[in-house]
């Protein structure tokens, strides 16, 4: 029935419903239309058949393809990352390569160096050590020349393949002083004595002279070994300066009192397994190149 043809009453049929004297015509849908609408319930089954869709407990009905917009998404980055990668091959080979002192010389490989560094230090030491590398109470300042274990390239190199007391790593930076106070290596009075000698031999303020010079004693008993006679500390062992105004745990009377009772055991993972040889490599020339380096 052609739809622009003018229809007179009584020529179509009606439905039959009837308010006050105004009928309904029956007309049928115009034909564009119903295909129209025919088309979208077609492509619509199409559409749910090649492409996940319908919502099922644990996920979805995968489709012919599989194929999803994060799916692609992904792709997409991944290959991002391969290109990436492989863009950076060759650099990286070298900075494996490359004597580590001769890192910083080459210009090229130090720029990537330092950049990759910073990358890696962002997402592995950040949490610990600071955003800014500036430490914190137990996690140690990468920023100043105040170091344990050594800041030169090769120290920094080690300490950060192996760690420091990680359990797992034989070759990890080992040392363990002992819990003078819990272990009761040493008296309370013995303890207070070396403590106020520690607040002298930093440089403070208000500590009791006579328990400092009999703590002094103590020292040269109990410390010395490891914190040296000077008490300038020992790489070696990593154990720190007590004579500056850098701490670790804190140098008021009762960090180092809680220090010296129960030791600390600072505990550094290793990083060999989760980083490639680059990134070490990288991160310990970013860290280098802060300001304390050696
Ligand atoms: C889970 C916490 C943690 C993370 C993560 C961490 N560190 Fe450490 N790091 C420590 C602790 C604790 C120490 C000090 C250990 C000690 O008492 O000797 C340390 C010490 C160091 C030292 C030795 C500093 C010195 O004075 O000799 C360097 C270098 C270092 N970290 C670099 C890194 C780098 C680079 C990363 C990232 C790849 C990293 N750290 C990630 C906890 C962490
Ligand atoms: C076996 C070696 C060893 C001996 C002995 C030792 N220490 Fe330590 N000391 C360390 C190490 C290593 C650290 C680093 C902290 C850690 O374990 O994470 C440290 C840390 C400290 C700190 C904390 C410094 C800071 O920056 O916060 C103080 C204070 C200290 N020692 C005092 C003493 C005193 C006092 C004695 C003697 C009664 C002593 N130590 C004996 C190895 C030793």
């Amino acid at each position: 029935m052609c739809a622009k043809q003018v229809k007179k009453a009584g020529e179509v049929p009606t439905t039959g419903h009837e308010w006050d004297g105004i009928q309904e015509y029956d007309n049928p849908m115009p034909r564009w239309w119903l295909w129209t609408f025919y088309l979208t319930i077609i492509w619509a089954i199409g559409y749910t058949v090649y492409y996940p869709a319908w919502p099922l407990i644990n996920g979805a009905t995968q489709g012919i393809t599989g194929r999803t917009a994060a799916g692609d998404t992904r792709l997409a980055v991944a290959e991002e990352i391969r290109r990436f990668d492989e863009a950076n091959a060759a650099i990286k080979a070298k900075l494996v390569a490359a004597d580590l002192n001769a890192i910083t010389t080459d210009p090229e490989l130090d720029s990537f160096a330092r950049a990759s560094g910073a990358a890696v230090f962002r997402t592995w030491c950040a949490q610990c050590h600071g955003a800014g590398a500036a430490g914190n109470v137990g996690y140690p300042n990468l920023l100043d020349d105040d170091w344990l274990w050594g800041g030169d390239l090769e120290s920094l190199h080690t300490t950060i393949t192996h760690g420091i007391r990680a359990p797992d790593d034989p070759d990890a930076r080992y040392s363990e002083m002992p819990k003078f106070g819990a272990d009761g290596l040493l008296e309370p009075a013995q303890i207070g004595d070396v403590v106020e000698y520690v607040l002298q031999i930093s440089g403070q303020e208000g500590y009791d002279p006579a328990k400092a010079s009999a703590g002094a004693q103590v020292f040269a008993d109990n410390c010395a070994a490891c914190h040296m006679e000077d008490g300038k500390g020992d790489r070696t062992q990593g154990a720190p300066n007590l004579t500056d105004a850098v701490w670790l745990y804190g140098g008021d009377r009762a960090s180092v009192t809680a220090t010296v009772t129960n030791a600390r055991f600072g505990v550094m993972p290793k990083w060999d397994l989760r980083l490639s040889e680059d990134e070490i490599r990288a991160v310990a020339v970013f860290v280098h190149g802060l300001g304390g380096g050696e």
